[in-house]
């Protein structure tokens, strides 16, 4: 059977899809301290290899990748022309306008949002009828209107601990984010047998979780 080069996402995902990927049959040792990218399974069905999250889609869409594991968040920015066979049903949290508890935003106002997902914030606001400038930031927002650089953010909202510590509340609800995986167009029939075997193993443990 073909092998599947397999982008994994670094960071917030990265414990709960190793989990899953493991109870999937899957066996991975992480390189750990080392700074190789790229490792294989104990099988060798995979070559698997560590990206930045944002950087996923890039290489799935390109053929560079063959399928990978990316947050709904990153996927609504980006907008790749790849498929989302399926939803992994890990990383689960919100996406949300947060603003300041004792600022909250005037009505009509033209405010300035901080967000790592601009155009996913200007479609929003869009949507809405709102007025916004966008400040793109890379990471930290919370800290955006205490110190002056935005009225409110859009960012992520997991157990709501960043958003309290730093004096902000929710205001309203983008979306629901999850972990997909995704599949280069290409390689759906190309390497149909490896990525329909991979689905069946994903499949399986994911709803036996709910
Ligand atoms: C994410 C997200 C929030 C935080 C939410 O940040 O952007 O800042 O987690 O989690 P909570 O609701 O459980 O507090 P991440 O740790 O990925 O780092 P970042 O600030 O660099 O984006």
């Amino acid at each position: 059977m073909d092998t599947l080069l397999f982008a994994l996402p670094k960071g917030r995902l990265q414990d709960a899809l190793m989990d899953l990927i493991g109870r999937a049959g899957i066996h991975v040792d992480l390189p750990g301290v080392s700074r190789r990218l790229t490792f294989p399974d104990r099988d060798n069905r995979f070559a698997f290899v560590s990206l930045k999250p944002a950087d996923v889609p890039t290489y799935v869409e390109s053929g560079a990748a063959d399928v990978g594991v990316v947050g709904s968040d990153v996927l609504r920015e980006c907008e790749p022309d790849v498929y989302e066979p399926l939803d992994l049903r890990i990383g689960l949290c919100r996406l949300v306008v947060a603003a300041p508890l004792d600022r909250p935003l005037a009505e009509g106002g033209q405010w300035k949002i901080a967000t790592k997902y601009p155009r996913t914030a200007a479609r929003f606001f869009a949507e809405n009828n709102d007025h916004v400038h966008i400040v793109k930031l890379e990471g930290s927002v919370e800290i955006a209107p205490q110190l002056g650089l935005a009225d409110a953010i859009v960012d992520l909202v997991e157990t709501g601990r960043t958003l309290r510590e730093n004096g902000l509340v929710v205001t309203k609800e983008v979306g629901h984010i999850s972990a997909k995986l995704i599949v280069n167009r290409t390689v759906m029939k190309t390497k149909r047998e490896a990525v329909q075997r991979l689905l069946k193993d994903l499949d399986g443990v994911i709803y036996a979780n709910h």
